[in-house]
């Protein structure tokens, strides 16, 4: 299916009540067999309207100005310096067109419109989808976080293409063998076209020093 050039992202908006709906659809049905989170279209149209917030990005992927493709929203943590991606959902039979890598993409370009540093997720294992369910992980912790193996598809490896890392583990977070598995990706672009806007960004801010090396931009906290 091409989506290409038709597909938009733009801020999901309480008055746009159409899209809203769409929008909960989509997360309901996605999560509704494998999450208890959502477990109603009504638990899932509060998510969505609760998402409009000021300490909140919302955006949703839309085709034709009128039908919803995928959903991605971001949480300000740590005075903003830290966003939690949650959730991100792409419509069932328009997944594998490049949909949830241009909303991550998206999301990464407004953190760091609003100063952000990182971005973070959790992605569960409830059901083998990885190596890392029903291992002992208070041991050799670091080891098998290297050799993870993705079973059966799982997202880790997702995020992992869009340059996420995995940071960490929740050891039974999900009941006794079930993780959630921590990933996060530093906002600050490096690129040379982006030099401009974040010499600019870190003008006003005094704690962090700019210095400049034929290889790129490196920056030092102080
Ligand atoms: C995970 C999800 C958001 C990906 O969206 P998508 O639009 O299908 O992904 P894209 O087409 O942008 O894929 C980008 C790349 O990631 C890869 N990829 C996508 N999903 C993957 C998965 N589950 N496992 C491994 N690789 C995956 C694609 O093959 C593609 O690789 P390429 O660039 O080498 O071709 C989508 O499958 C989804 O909504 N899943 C259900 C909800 C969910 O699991 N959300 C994440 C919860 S943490």
């Amino acid at each position: 299916m091409d989506v290409g050039e038709n597909v938009k992202i733009i801020d999901s908006r309480e008055e746009n009540k159409r899209l809203i709906e769409q929008t909960a659809a989509i997360l309901y049905e996605s999560f509704k067999d494998v999450s208890e989170a959502w477990p109603t279209m009504e638990a899932a149209l509060e998510e969505v309207y609760g998402s409009i917030d000021k300490d909140r990005i919302s955006r949703i992927a839309i085709i034709d100005d009128e039908i919803v493709l995928g959903w991605i929203r971001g949480i300000s943590m740590y005075n903003g310096n830290v966003w939690e991606l949650h959730p991100l959902v792409v419509k069932t039979e328009f997944r594998g067109n490049g949909i949830g890598k241009a909303l991550v993409r998206n999301l990464e370009e407004q953190v760091e419109k609003q100063g952000g540093l990182t971005i973070w997720l959790g992605t569960d294992d409830e059901d083998g989808s990885t190596s890392l369910l029903n291992i002992d992980l208070y041991e050799g912790l670091h080891e098998k976080i290297k050799n993870i193996r993705n079973i059966q598809r799982h997202p880790y490896e997702f995020y992992h293409k869009m340059g996420f890392i995995i940071v960490g583990v929740m050891p039974d977070a999900n009941g006794i063998g079930k993780p959630d598995i921590y990933m996060a990706k530093r906002v600050l672009i490096l690129s040379p076209q982006n030099r401009k806007i974040n010499k600019t960004f870190f003008k006003d801010r005094p704690r962090v020093n700019l210095s400049f090396k034929e290889t790129g931009l490196t920056y030092k906290f102080t």
